[in-house]
Order: C-alpha cells, then structure tokens, then sequence
C-alpha cells in the first residue's frame, strides 16, 4: 500500500504514517508562474492500494478551495498510474456544511465536492466526524465514518471531575451528546439554536435542562467563530453553571475566535488535530488530543 499525503495538514499524515509504520509516498509539488499546481507522483502505484490523505486547512493559509485542488489533481495523477483503487482519507471534508438547499439558487457543496472526488477517481473515503452523517448517502462511493467520540470520552474518564453533565450547544449535537451521556454516566441538557446562517452569527440559543452548581462539557462536531462557544457559555453561567469545558472535533478557529476564545470563561476547549492550528491561535486552555490512531486503525482495515 502507499500513503500520500497533500500540503494542508503534514503533521498528521506523518503522525498517521508513523502509527502505521510506513513511509509517506513521494510527490513532487510546483507552482507554476500563473498560480496553478503541479503535481508529479514518484512512487510506481500499479496495482497497489493507494491512500491519499488531505485536510482543510493549514497553518497561517486558510485557501480551503487551494487544498481541494490539490487534493483532486493528486487523485488524478494516481489514478493515470493505474492503482488497484484510490482512498481518500479526509479528516476535516472540504465544504461540509451546505448539505442542502435552504433558498432556490444555491448549491449543496458537500455532495459536489464527492462528485468531484468520485470523478478524479476516488473509490472510496475514509472521513472524520462529518457535519452531518446523513450526506453520505448521496455520495457516489463507499465511505467510512469514524469519530474521534471515543478519544473525548476517555479523556473526560480520565479527568474524573465531579458533576459533570454534558450540553449539546444545538439540536445538531444531541445524538452525539446523548451518547456521551451514557457512555459516561452522567447527566444531559441542550440548547436549541438557530443562526444567521451566511454570517455565522447565532440569533438564538435556549436551554433544556439542569445546569445550576455542575460541571460543564459542551460536545460539539467543530469550533468555528466559536460564536456558539461565546452564546452557550453565556447562557450556563448565567444559570449557574462551575467549570466549562467545551470539546469538538475540528478546530476549523476562523474569523475571531482566537480572541473569543481567550475571553471566554472556559476552563479547557478539547480538540483534534484533524486541522493544523496557527501557532498564534494556540494557548493555555486548548488541548489537542491526536486523531492519528483512531485514522491508522481505519486505514489498516482496509489496505
Ligand atoms: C453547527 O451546526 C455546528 O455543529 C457548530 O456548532 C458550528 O459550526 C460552530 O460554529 P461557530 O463556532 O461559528 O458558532
């Protein structure tokens, strides 16, 4: 089997690599003088199984529709190279949350980019907490859905803290927190919100349930402006909630939430290192657990 890697988050592909004890496949990257990429695969892939692995973001580069490219023309020189079949590896997908229409006129990104995925040759993907599991069924292509869920859980076991009742910040989050909630025993409250969707802004938040004198760990798929994180830890410490520790999966950290972050009155925000973190953004409260084993272990059940 080979393992590629793109250029948006090399840190894990060589974590990833490490956990799987191979070397990362070689792949010559150019700009030419107009901007566009080249691409050139050194290894000979026929009739290997080939992995390629991109995230969405890198370090001080947020060129999201850059590493889609990139993504897409490394599939395409693989697959011209004739390998038995091509796997995507994605821990943060490009373009996750438009997944349907909610106005006439606008495109569902989620299901294109596989479109575009399916046509430079992906045969399957293996992707990491998608926004919404439900899309995966308009894909054109097998896909693996695995969660960083069970790293979150032993954390918090880890910690034993006392009290501790677990708030989905949306309806979109309560699958998710409900089953946190058994998984550690503990109890469950959630908010209802809705937003302004093309400005990130949250207009509503409203809570269901207990949280006066506990513990907090709000569980969500990803931080964003972290305007969520600001509304929600507004609201329970109004209601008298102690510690808040807000845990997710991607650390997409646009717009002002490194600055939101600071401010706000959290005592740890737990994420994943499926998307590479500014060195700027980092800071005493994050806390970065590794994706990089719950990846391997995926990759190996299928190579
Ligand atoms: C929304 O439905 C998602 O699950 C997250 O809550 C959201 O993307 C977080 O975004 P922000 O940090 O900008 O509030």
């Amino acid at each position: 089997m080979y393992f590629f890697t793109g250029t948006a988050n090399p840190d894990l592909a060589k974590a990833v690599a490490k956990a799987l004890k191979i070397k990362l496949g070689k792949v010559k990257q150019e700009l030419f003088s107009d901007g566009e990429l080249y691409v050139n695969i050194e290894e000979d892939v026929k009739d290997q199984t080939v992995f390629v692995f991109q995230s969405g973001k890198r370090k001080n580069k947020p060129i999201i529709h850059r590493y889609l490219m990139e993504l897409l023309i490394m599939i395409d020189a693989l697959k011209l190279l004739k390998p038995k079949k091509i796997i995507a590896v994605l821990p943060f997908f490009p373009y996750r949350r438009q997944i349907e229409k909610t106005e006439s006129g606008e495109s569902i990104t989620a299901t294109l980019v596989a479109r575009l995925l399916k046509a430079a040759g992906v045969d399957r993907a293996i992707v990491l907490d998608l926004h919404e599991e439900s899309i995966i069924k308009d894909f054109d292509f097998p896909v693996s859905h695995i969660s960083a869920f069970d790293l979150f859980v032993k954390y918090f076991k880890e910690k034993k803290l006392p009290n501790l009742t677990v708030v989905a910040p949306d309806e979109g989050s309560l699958v998710r927190a409900k089953k946190f909630s058994k998984a550690l025993d503990i109890p469950l409250a959630s908010f209802e919100k809705s937003r302004d969707r093309l400005h990130d802004v949250v207009a509503k938040m409203e809570m269901q349930g207990k949280v006066d004198g506990q513990n907090i760990v709000l569980l969500d798929d990803e931080i964003n402006t972290a305007g969520t994180l600001v509304e929600a830890v507004d609201r329970l410490k109004d209601q008298g909630a102690k510690d808040i520790y807000f845990a997710c999966t991607h650390p997409v950290l646009s717009g002002p939430a490194a600055i939101r972050i600071k401010q706000a009155p959290i005592k740890e925000l737990i994420v994943t290192d499926s998307i590479a973190i500014k060195d700027t953004d980092k800071n005493d409260k994050l806390k970065v657990i590794s994706v990089a084993d719950v990846l391997a272990k995926e990759i190996k059940n299928l190579k």
